[in-house]
């Protein structure tokens, strides 16, 4: 689907951007970049990405996330249509005989007219770091076979590589940006997904069908590899108009996270306690890199969404400042956008100190809610572009940030219109811990 620009039309990509820095004198670069126009349109039903495999109460939609706070438990969910069949996985080591089984839960929710499959979850727990593992699910009617391989143990200088993936959705462009991303020369070891999974809410009574298609979508990387979840505004599924009065229903039911590992997790106000809680706990020895992921951006500037997250950054920018955070990603906003580093946390009612400002003890602010829903682009920017804003296009797309050691990370943003090796945006990072400045 995707076609490159002509040498001319990179030629001419280079002049207008010359153009546009000599004229606005602003903020950073506008990608002048030309994607194609056709609407964004969610892949049918009968698409060979949502088929169901073959067999008897064959097991589907299986993926896998981080399990515990050091990543030697994996979490296993899947789906079984017929019956609820065996909770069990087994698992081995690539090094081992001996086979190793677990048993989990089975879930299930109705929604409006909708009456989910068997949804299993079961967490395998104390594994070795580094190691590859085989694991079988479906065991008694259909079994399948999946493998992932665990993070290495934790480290000042472990090098690891995530992907990241936003506001993905069931299009044709969604299928192009997970493609992309496998097909990374630099391969991703675990997804940070930045939420807005399938966008079932599009449909009519929320058709929860297309959480089950977009299940069996994603299975293709999540079955392998950690996807780490964050949810978005399209995982609400509140709808009282038709009776479905609990919020993050299907999501919860469907996407379970290790939320206890965090040991703090409180009553009241749950999201503020857990994060001041949880901000100073992070030991930059084990883990020099620290990385945030939210839904809506604090630092846009495209039309779409524009100051939606400010009353949260109002509350917590002081503290990724302090604890010095590496770099926030984000998605919500359909599009792409890299942040200088900056702050805005001088203001104090009376001293009109209202401007975020240059401020290297900031993290760099990363937009990537661009996964190639049936929402489409979010392509109309404000101008001129602000200061805080370092690089913008309005493309789809996955990026990838490779970290090398404690004081060095590469950080890549691959459009989907190019070819898989095409970084259309770079930065190396250096850690605000270990080597600021
Ligand atoms: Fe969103």
């Amino acid at each position: 689907m995707g076609s490159s620009p002509s040498s001319s039309s990179v030629v001419f990509a280079v002049l207008f951007l010359v153009f546009n820095a000599a004229v606005l004198c602003h903020g950073g670069k506008t990608s002048s970049f030309v994607r194609k126009v056709e609407k964004t349109v969610d892949m049918p039903l009968d698409s060979d990405v949502f088929r169901v495999p073959p067999g008897y109460n064959a097991p589907q939609q299986v993926h896998i996330t981080q399990g515990d706070h050091a990543g030697k438990a994996v979490i296993v969910s899947w789906v079984t249509a017929n019956e609820p069949g065996s909770k069990k996985v087994i698992y081995w080591s690539e090094n081992s005989e001996h086979k190793e089984e677990a048993e989990g839960k089975v879930y299930t929710y109705e929604f409006y007219n909708y009456k989910s499959g068997y949804i299993h979850h079961c967490t395998i727990r104390n594994l070795e770091f580094n190691t590859k593992y085989y694991y079988v699910v479906g065991v008694g009617h259909t079994e399948r076979t999946f493998w992932f391989t665990t993070p290495p143990a934790v480290g000042p200088d472990v090098p690891y590589t995530f992907g990241l993936i936003g506001d993905l959705g069931q299009s044709y462009d969604s299928n192009i940006t997970v493609t992309h991303y496998e097909n990374n020369p630099t391969k991703g070891q675990a997804v940070l997904f930045v939420g807005d999974l399938s966008y079932a809410d599009n449909y009519p009574n929320h058709d929860n069908v297309r959480w089950d298609t977009w299940g069996r979508f994603v299975e293709r990387s999540a079955a392998y590899q950690p996807w780490i979840w964050t949810a978005g505004n399209h995982e609400i599924d509140f709808v009282p108009e038709i009776g479905e009065t609990i919020p993050f229903k299907p999501y919860t039911n469907r996407y379970q996270v290790p939320y206890r590992a965090s040991q703090t997790y409180g009553k009241y106000t749950p999201q503020y306690k857990w994060l001041e809680q949880e901000l100073p706990k992070v030991n930059r020895s084990e883990t020099p890199w620290l990385i945030v992921l939210m839904h809506s951006p604090w630092y846009n500037s495209y039309n779409y969404h524009y100051m939606e997250g400010e009353t949260m950054r109002v509350m917590y920018e002081a503290w990724f400042v302090k604890y010095k955070v590496d770099v926030v990603f984000a998605g919500h906003v359909h599009a792409y956008e890299r942040s200088e580093r900056v702050s805005n946390i001088a203001y104090n009612i009376v001293n009109g100190k209202c401007v975020p400002v240059r401020d290297q003890t900031a993290p760099v602010y990363i937009t990537i809610g661009d996964g190639g829903n049936l929402e489409g682009l979010a392509t109309n920017m404000t101008y001129p572009q602000p200061e805080y804003s370092a690089y913008r296009e309005a493309s789809f797309g996955h990026a990838i940030f490779d970290i090398k050691n404690r004081t060095h990370a590469f950080y890549g943003w691959h459009r989907n219109q190019d070819g898989y090796a095409v970084e259309a945006d770079t930065m190396w990072f250096s850690n605000r811990y270990w080597h600021p400045g």
